[in-house]
């Protein structure tokens, strides 16, 4: 199984999970924009901070220029909050753009000095590592 780990953050939170799945199967994740994409991978994944309630612009840009028809992807993010909008709005614009979500995970990432301080902690990591074995078996 071929597999390809994209992400885009600010403030390292979701950099963490990236480098866990990534570690987890095997390879090194690559931040959005630095690498294009793999055409013989089995499986994409992609993860993004939130801001403003939305993912990077980075990542939605990404998203908007390439094709994703037939590919399979697995969607990761980190917010405040910890509600999960950037992934779901990832979800959106890569459906729109062809792509069959296998599934997501996301968890709290400190903001601001204030919110989710700690995360994401080893809970957090480990469900991250397991949602990527998870995703690898249904791919
Ligand atoms: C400019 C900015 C805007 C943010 N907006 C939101 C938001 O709308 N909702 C939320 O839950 N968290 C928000 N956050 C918190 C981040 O989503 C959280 O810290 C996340 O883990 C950032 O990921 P990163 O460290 O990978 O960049 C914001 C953070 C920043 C810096």
């Amino acid at each position: 199984m071929r597999v390809q780990v994209l992400f885009c953050s600010k403030g390292g939170n979701t950099r963490k999970l990236a480098l866990a799945i990534a570690e987890e199967l095997g390879i090194k994740a690559a931040v959005i924009g630095a690498a294009s994409i793999d055409p013989a991978a089995d499986i994409i994944f992609f993860g993004s901070g939130c801001y403003g309630g939305r993912p990077g612009e980075e990542m939605m840009r990404f998203i908007e220029e390439n094709d994703f028809t037939g590919r399979k992807v697995a969607l990761f993010g980190t917010s405040g909050g910890g509600a999960g909008q950037e992934v779901k709005l990832m979800a959106a614009a890569l459906k729109q753009k062809g792509a069959a979500v296998l599934g997501s995970y996301h968890c709290k990432g400190k903001a601001f000095l204030l919110f989710s301080q700690g995360h994401p902690d080893m809970a957090d990591l480990d469900g991250a590592r397991e949602f990527a074995r998870d995703m690898v078996r249904l791919g």
